[in-house]
């Protein structure tokens, strides 16, 4: 077989090797340039091709920020090829090369190149469907600050271009497609994508960064379904037990030791604006992700990586999201107590004032 693809990119040694096909390093036999190329071996020529499709949703997306250039896609002998511009590390690479931490402010760095990627693409009525770490790779030489995104193998379209009506809401029996560390609830509930997927992958993303991991991140069963099925239960039962921090650590942690999150993302930030406001006075950086239907009460609550201290042992125990609104109520609820108290005292003070005399 020959190893050049396109007339003149010869295929060098493999880079990784991924769930759609196996990407390589390559150059281009006269000019030098390097470059990155995705191969998949090609059944037949009707039979849906992962690759092919991929590198059409490129093209519709080449020259947006972040967004890497296809040089050259077509079949070649039995295999379907794509060679496209060469990229540096993945963020999941560089999680490791970091001993699996990122600070706060790379944090908050790279969520808003993420967020507008994720724009993008969405603008473009599109849905990624795979968001991950892996998924996004830093650029090279003077754009080596640019986060890429890559591996559109899964992406759909969610709505018509021209008339801007959503795909049917439709819901599958089995989970959806993507990687199940990072999927959203629906996702594992298999109901159809849409934009709001992405940005619950992203905030689980921001969150692994943050702590160095998520809680399901370990849970494995003897079967891939079966993993996702015990991971969307871990998710699940994150969510439900989240809501109200008075409920969790009592009144006395909650209002003697001030709980405060070091990062707060708001997958829905328009009915959370009194949490955010509150944010605000308290100094906790914030990050509103805008998505239209996202379950409103979702506020991801991130822990530092290698935090050993009680709290955030409190916190790992299931803390991932406090309510907006339930927020608002449990200051209320706070601040009666703390009301309630004062009088009891002041009444006690009195009391032992009068008995005195
Ligand atoms: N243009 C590129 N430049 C540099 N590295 C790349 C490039 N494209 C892909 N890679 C590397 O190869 C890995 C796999 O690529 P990609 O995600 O496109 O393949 P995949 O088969 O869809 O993988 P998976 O199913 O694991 O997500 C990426 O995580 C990244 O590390
Ligand atoms: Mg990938």
């Amino acid at each position: 077989m020959d190893f050049t693809f396109g007339g003149k990119y010869r295929l060098e040694e493999k880079l990784a090797i991924g769930g759609c096909g196996t990407v390589f390093y390559g150059v281009h036999t006269v000019a030098g340039k390097e470059v990155a190329i995705k191969v998949e071996p090609a059944i037949t020529k009707d039979v849906y091709s992962p690759l092919r499709q991929e590198s059409k949703i490129y093209r519709s997306l080449m020259g947006g920020p972040g967004v890497p250039w296809i040089i050259w896609s077509g079949r070649q002998g039995d295999y379907n090829v794509m060679v496209i511009d060469l990229l540096g590390p993945s963020l999941e690479d560089l999680f490791k090369m970091c001993n699996r931490h990122f600070s706060l402010k790379t944090v908050l760095l790279l969520a808003d190149q993420l967020i507008s990627r994720l724009e993008f693409i969405h603008t473009h009525d599109l849905v990624h469907r795979d968001i991950k770490p892996a998924n996004f790779v830093m650029g090279t030489s003077r754009a080596a600050h640019l986060v890429n995104v890559i591996d559109f193998g899964l992406a759909k379209k969610y709505r018509d271009a021209r008339t801007g009506v959503h795909i049917p809401y439709h819901q599958d029996t089995r989970h959806g497609v993507g990687t199940s560390l990072f999927a959203s609830l629906n996702t594992h509930l298999g109901i159809e994508c849409s934009p709001r997927d992405d940005l619950e992958s992203l905030s689980y993303m921001l969150i692994y960064f943050l702590r160095g991991t998520l809680p399901w991140r370990k849970l494995k069963a003897p079967t891939v379904a079966a993993t996702w099925e015990i991971i969307r239960d871990a998710k699940l039962a994150a969510q439900g037990t989240l809501t109200n921090k008075l409920q969790f650590f009592g009144p006395d942690v909650a209002e003697e030791e001030r709980v405060v999150p070091d990062l707060m993302v708001f997958l829905n930030p328009i009915p959370n604006m009194h949490a955010i406001r509150e944010c605000a006075i308290e100094h906790v950086p914030t990050i509103g992700v805008v998505d239209s239907n996202v379950d409103p009460r979702i506020v991801m609550y991130p822990i530092p990586a290698n935090d050993e201290s009680t709290r955030t042992a409190e916190l790992i125990a299931g803390v991932l999201s406090i309510a907006g609104r339930e927020g608002i109520a449990l200051k209320a609820e706070v601040a009666a107590a703390r009301e309630r108290r004062m009088r009891t005292q002041d009444r006690a003070r009195r009391r032992a004032a009068y008995s005195k005399s």
